[in-house]
């Protein structure tokens, strides 16, 4: 049969400009410069209107786990929703939610017991929120009304998870009279995971950042419900990767003060870490775990909040106890995303993810061995699958300004060259899929090498 002709889409994208809203876009920008047209997705690649394949260097913002389209992902999203489609959660259950819960808990730190399911990673974190700041009240502890978490975070853009991220970062210091209280803490970056490490000082300020740390909890500690960080890196924050160590010790000052801890393992799980989850590497547990993203392969939207049972147990008690958590949403364990995370799970176990994941991460670890060196780039550096580095004018050696849209325009000439990537701000970053070739990472590194000039 003749392959045939992708469609005009001129008129398609006349109707985006006529009728869409894109997320995180100055719509003016796409008077000139389109969105690009997506018609299908293949493996590690997205098949482009024009013909074009496109290594889909950030699984299109970091969900795609095993490939776009894959077969067993498929498979048990048609058979799931000719079956059950959806029902709602409160009075009710399924299997898919079950087995779910089922594959999910053997991997997870041992207190973790209770699985609070929404839709994406922001629900995630509300749920994370509320929860850890209703407990605190029913177990007695009324004046725990502000939250800590890390300078630099992202945790999502619903209120409740702006509160707690960085506002400069996001340009959303505008809704600050509608946010939680919030106090941040900064945590140095961690040179022993850059290709060229200079390690001058380091034993000296991780020594201090412990310190720091020791003093914000004594500052705050009393009036913390809960204290949020991803665990190791911080993703949207710029790829910043932090030390284990501290890790540590953020468990231990918040159990010295009664502080929830909150991981927000959205974006770092899964393997993308080199673990299946980010927190394994300094054998650390969180009260509250919110996880999505790769939950489902990347297939489909669903998140759960996985809680301790200490915490569970404060919302323990007779209807009449008002101890219940009110909270939930119309598509809460949705039976078709549940079973599709179910068959992403199972490939975890039937086929060697997190072995890929290494040879990934080894991909990528000589990938931006080779842009290193570059004079327009500095701190090339990697954690598990995510390679990442900073982008300098070679002039003076510093960000470029954002005036100059460099990020933007480095994205739509690697999207022309069939790779995409997305910098944030002065962060180039690549975050495959797991399945991705090491050819493909090597294909990358040389195109944005020739595009760095
Ligand atoms: C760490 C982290 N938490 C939460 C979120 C929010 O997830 P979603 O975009 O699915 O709401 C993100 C999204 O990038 C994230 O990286």
């Amino acid at each position: 049969m003749p392959t045939p002709l992708p469609p005009d889409w001129s008129d398609r994208l006349a109707l985006d400009r006529a009728h869409v809203w894109h997320p995180f876009t100055q719509m003016q920008v796409h008077e000139a410069d389109p969105p690009a047209a997506v018609v299908g997705g293949e493996g590690c690649d997205l098949l482009l209107d024009n013909g074009e394949r496109v290594l889909d260097g950030i699984s299109s913002w970091w969900t795609c786990l095993h490939g776009h389209g894959h077969p067993r992902l498929v498979g048990a999203m048609e058979r799931q929703a000719a079956r059950l489609d959806h029902v709602m959660f409160a009075g009710f259950t399924h299997e898919p939610a079950l087995e779910l819960v089922t594959r999910l808990r053997p991997r997870l730190p041992a207190p973790l017991t209770r699985a609070f399911f929404s839709d994406d990673g922001s629900t995630a974190v509300e749920v994370a929120l509320k929860m850890a700041f209703q407990a605190q009240l029913q177990r007695g502890e009324a004046g725990r009304d502000r939250f800590g978490a890390l300078r630099g975070g992202y945790h999502g853009d619903t209120l409740g998870a702006v509160g707690v991220g960085e506002l400069e970062n996001f340009m959303t210091g505008l809704f600050r009279p509608l946010l939680l209280a919030c106090d941040r803490l900064e945590v140095p970056e961690d040179p022993r995971r850059e290709l060229v490490p200079d390690l001058t000082g380091w034993a000296a300020r991780l020594t201090t950042a412990r310190a720091d740390m020791a003093a914000f909890f004594a500052q705050h500690g009393p009036r913390l419900a809960a204290f949020i960080a991803e665990p190791l890196i911080q993703c949207a924050g710029g790829m910043r990767i932090w030390p284990p160590e501290l890790l540590t010790e953020l468990r231990a000052q918040c159990d010295a003060h009664g502080v929830y801890l909150i991981f927000d393992e959205v974006a770092t799980g899964f393997g993308r870490t080199g673990t299946f989850l980010a927190c394994e590497q300094a054998a650390v547990a969180p009260d509250l775990l919110c996880l999505s993203k790769g939950l489902t392969g990347g297939m489909l939207p669903l998140s759960i909040t996985w809680a301790t049972e200490e915490l569970y147990g404060h919302f323990w008690g007779t209807p009449a106890s008002g101890r219940a958590f009110l909270h939930g949403h119309s598509y809460t364990a949705n039976p078709t995303a549940c079973a599709v995370a179910c068959a992403s799970l199972a490939l975890f176990d039937d086929e060697p993810v997190l072995a890929q994941a290494q040879v990934l991460a080894e991909a990528l670890r000589s990938a931006f061995g080779a842009l290193a060196t570059h004079p327009a780039i500095r701190q090339a550096r990697t954690l598990g699958a995510i390679g990442a580095c900073r982008l300098v004018d070679p002039a003076t050696g510093v960000a470029h300004a954002a005036e100059a849209r460099f990020g933007w325009r480095l994205h739509r000439a690697a999207l022309d060259r069939g790779l995409l990537v997305r910098p944030m701000g002065d962060c180039l970053y690549l975050l495959p899929p797991l399945s991705t070739p090491p050819a493909r990472i090597a294909e990358a590194a040389e195109t944005l090498l020739h595009l760095l000039g």
